[in-house]
């Protein structure tokens, strides 16, 4: 899979190293072609080490191809501008090419992805509305930038989406059939429960969401359907998973169990409360009058989410669990793998700043085959490493 990354001038421009990273992982062999005010934020020779390419600035002056943007459109499978200016947009809506990478869109018969980036009030502009609508109208895969608070100071749309979106929704544009998991649904829980105590306090922990995160976006790469419910986070999701979120342990069994039914694979990485206090107070409970009741709080197991899962688990159907420890990850890990009945458990090391909240992990991976120790790695590393595995259980497709 050969994909050609356009570059623009624009501050986000930086970002386009981790967007032909997350790429690369998937699988693809990338070239990059840069605008001359790109150059201007990121120097060519960046994306050189990074793809082993030389990277193309201009139409004019290459010794070797005299018509290099032709060479360029007719040797990839897809071309992504990423980010791309109002000004390029313009370019591309009005069939303006007047430099390598605008001749090569021009040029190019490969399905063409836009990525764009630029101040709110650039985005919002009639103009570049209207330049959008034509760019859609002709086939042209232009996605929708995320909102929040832009480099110039301004909050509104317009900041370029999550390096692993983008890259998704390349690969979901080419042929999605070559893709491990094409055609699959991946269920994955993710993110803390929270149990009330009263109208204002509850019971919960410290999980972010990030290794739920980074397991969606390694699915979503492999080419599934996923759907993650999460308890309460702050982490954004993929923009191409279907999220759920819930509050208690509860609601994430139900939505989970609702979830499963159609799922290849489902992955509890959810750090679910044991326990819940047996009563939930409908007001605030006070200090002083209500201290007898704060002092006594019981407290209920939860149901084992991941356990449930598996009882109930289709044929065919592969499931894994999460082990959070501080030590013996291998004892626990195999414990788990016998008494919740999943197919595969990831033992992490939680604690002293590992695991929760963290963007590394240190893990193990059990399944019946024995163990594999893994190095601390960032979790989107090893999230792949798990979804890999997962691939490797599942069965054929008739
Ligand atoms: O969200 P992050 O900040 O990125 O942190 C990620 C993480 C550390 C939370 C994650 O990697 C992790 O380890 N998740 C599982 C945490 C946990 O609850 O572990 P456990 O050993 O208590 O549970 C074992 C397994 O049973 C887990 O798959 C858990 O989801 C599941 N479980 C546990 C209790 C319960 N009532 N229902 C469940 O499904």
């Amino acid at each position: 899979m050969r994909i050609l990354l356009g570059v623009t001038g624009c501050i986000a421009a930086y970002k386009s190293c981790e967007v032909l990273r997350e790429l690369q992982r998937a699988g693809a062999e990338v070239q990059v072609v840069m605008t001359a005010s790109a150059a201007e934020f990121v120097g060519p020779q960046t994306f050189a080490a990074l793809t082993g390419q030389p990277v193309g600035t201009a139409l004019f002056g290459d010794a070797v191809d005299p018509i290099p943007h032709i060479r360029l459109a007719e040797s990839c499978d897809a071309l992504l501008i990423a980010p791309c200016t109002a000004n390029v947009l313009a370019k591309l809506a009005c069939g303006i090419a007047d430099d390598l990478l605008t001749s090569t869109a021009l040029a190019c018969t490969a399905p063409v992805v836009v990525a764009p980036a630029m101040n709110v009030h650039m985005y919002e502009n009639a103009a570049t509305q209207g330049n959008i609508a034509v760019l859609k109208r002709r086939g042209i895969h232009v996605l929708d930038p995320d909102s929040g608070y832009l480099a110039c100071g301004d909050v509104g749309p317009g900041k370029l989406p999550a390096p692993h979106d983008i890259a998704a929704a390349v690969l979901a544009v080419l042929d999605g059939g070559a893709r491990p998991l094409a055609g699959r649904k991946v269920v994955i829980t993710s993110g803390p429960t929270v149990e009330p105590i009263d109208a204002v306090r509850f019971v919960s922990n410290h999980s972010s969401g990030k290794m739920g995160a980074a397991l969606a976006a390694a699915s979503l790469t492999a080419g599934a359907q996923v759907t993650v419910v999460s308890g309460p986070v702050s982490t954004a999701y993929p923009q191409e998973a279907r999220v759920v979120v819930v509050g208690t342990a509860e609601e994430m069994l139900r939505a989970a169990v609702g979830e499963a039914d159609d799922a290849d694979a489902i992955i509890c990485a959810a750090a679910v409360a044991d326990y819940r206090p047996a009563e939930a107070r409908e007001g605030k409970l006070k200090k002083g009058a209500d201290d007898a009741a704060l002092e006594a709080v019981r407290m209920v197991r939860n149901p084992d989410i991941l356990r449930t899962l598996a009882e109930q688990r289709r044929r065919g159907q592969v499931i894994v669990g999460f082990a959070a420890e501080t030590s013996d990850l291998a004892d626990a890990a195999q414990r788990k793998l016998a008494s919740k009945g999943a197919d595969m458990i990831v033992a992490n090391e939680v604690g002293g700043g590992r695991g929760f909240g963290a963007d590394e992990s240190r893990a193990l991976i059990a399944t019946s085959g024995g163990i594999e120790e893994m190095s601390l790695m960032p979790k989107a590393e090893l999230a792949e490493r798990i979804v890999d595995r997962i691939c490797a259980l599942l069965p054929e497709t008739s």
